[in-house]
């Protein structure tokens, strides 16, 4: 029997070093797997104001990014019009065009209303009773302390804005972000502060009304019905992030609860406030994911803004995007032919910039400074490229303009897509309050 023995520890060797091999692939692929539910997990939500046309701003700072974001997200966008009583109460803006020329750019401008939920504001009423269910837990000193309140209070001083409604603004808004537990919200800079108050408003809310008397007990139960395995895995995980406070701790967790099969909704935010030591974690805190500025310059120079009125809108023609660029101011030294200039004074050269290649912007560079090309010379370039990046914009414009029946379908699909969600938020958060008679 003696010459088995080799054998034998030759084939514990293979077990043990399978067994490691093992391991070690199971942990990949798990992290895959919680890697994946982590971007699951974060729902995205944006909105925009139906204040006027969209513009070449909009396009670069704003657009491309949702319509990148929706491949890699689900993700909602709606139309803001109740927003915009909130700062225009007394104007007589078209509202019904403003609405559905803004879905209509959207939709030219690549976003796809079977990939992301494309909807408007008063299509879900839902939004409403949030909003006045969230007026009673916010303190009133939150909504005085939000920078934009005084900041365009100051700016927009001939417009009123002593109403209920302009205060409310930002709580409004936090009700059609906590409406969807979206995790990620892309915004510019502007709007972070009402991310970061929408933190607290779910905060506040949560901590208000996701105590329950039994939410320890309840918590214990919802655990095991996790299965021994998953069990053991959310108990350290819990541990470790209360113990040290790990972020890691509580993503993983997260993501744990999200692959639950077994547990029920309820169960699933009972476990998510119980990792924290919280109640019930009825609305999910957002965070804003920051939308880099956009580079694209007005036409004079400035950011291209409708208040600064420099702005290329899409919906441009040719000849109004040639004569815009033509109008542009240029480096004030060049006053002749002959003059030579300096491209970094000249708004013309920022959108050179953008649209052009390193050849033409030598070209610019050299003409410029050695005065060997007039102005309206090195503005055609930049009028070619603004009218073809217009052009397949326009066309799709024109195809949703000609069936507008179309564009009623998809935001009434949209929106119906988005009460669902509304609608179910709604059933927890009345639950959490006790308005279920
Ligand atoms: N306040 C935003 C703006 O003026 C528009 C908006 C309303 C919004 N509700 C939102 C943006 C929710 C993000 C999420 O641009
Ligand atoms: Fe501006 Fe071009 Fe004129 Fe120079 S040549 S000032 S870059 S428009």
């Amino acid at each position: 029997m003696n010459y088995l023995n080799p054998f034998k520890s030759l084939i514990i060797w293979f077990l043990m070093v399978w067994n490691v091999i093992a391991k070690l692939w199971d942990n990949k692929f798990n992290s895959s797997i919680l890697i994946k539910n982590i971007m699951k997990d974060h729902r995205v939500l944006s909105g925009m104001r139906p204040t006027g046309q969209l513009h070449l701003g909009h396009y670069h700072g704003v657009l491309k990014n949702w319509a990148r974001l929706q491949n890699e997200y689900d993700s909602y966008y709606f139309v803001a019009d109740w927003h915009a009583f909130t700062t225009h109460y007394s104007d007589r803006i078209d509202l019904e065009k403003n609405v559905s020329d803004m879905i209509v750019d959207w939709l030219a401008t690549g976003l796809n209303p079977n990939t992301a939920t494309l909807f408007v504001q008063s299509k879900v009423p839902e939004h409403a009773e949030l909003h006045l269910l969230l007026s009673m837990t916010t303190p009133l000193s939150w909504l005085e302390r939000v920078p934009s309140f005084k900041d365009q209070q100051e700016k927009l001083k001939s417009k009123d804005l002593s109403t209920y409604g302009f205060l409310g603004y930002p709580l409004l808004q936090s009700a059609d972000i906590l409406m969807y537990k979206a995790g990620l919200v892309p915004v510019g800079e502007d709007q972070v502060a009402h991310v970061e108050f929408t933190r607290e408003v779910a905060r506040r809310f949560n901590f208000v009304y996701g105590r329950e008397a039994d939410f320890e007990e309840k918590a214990e139960s919802a655990i095991t019905k996790m299965g021994k395995k998953q069990a053991k895995l959310y108990r350290e995980l819990r541990k470790s992030y209360q113990e040290t406070g790990d972020d890691e701790s509580l993503v993983k967790a997260k993501a744990l609860l999200g692959e639950q099969q077994n547990i029920t909704l309820g169960d699933r935010e009972r476990l998510l406030g119980f990792i924290e030591g919280l109640g019930k974690i009825i609305l999910v805190e957002p965070e804003a994911l920051l939308t880099e500025a956009s580079k694209m310059p007005g036409l004079d120079g400035q950011k291209m803004s409708k208040s600064y009125n420099n702005t290329i809108s899409l919906r441009e023609s040719p000849e109004l995007v040639k004569q815009k660029v033509n109008r542009m101011p240029t480096d004030p030294a060049r006053i002749k032919l002959t003059d030579p200039g300096d491209p970094n004074k000249c708004p013309v050269w920022q959108m050179h910039q953008i649209y052009s290649s390193e050849q033409t912007q030598n070209w610019v560079k050299d003409g410029c400074t050695n005065a060997k090309i007039g102005c309206i010379e090195c503005k055609k370039p930049i009028v070619d490229s603004i009218v073809s990046e217009l052009e397949p914009i326009q066309e799709e414009v024109a195809k949703y303009e000609s069936n507008p029946n179309l564009i009623q379908e998809i935001i009434f699909e949209g929106s119906e897509r988005a009460r669902v969600v509304a609608k179910s938020t709604m059933e927890e958060v009345r639950d959490a309050m006790g308005i279920t008679y």
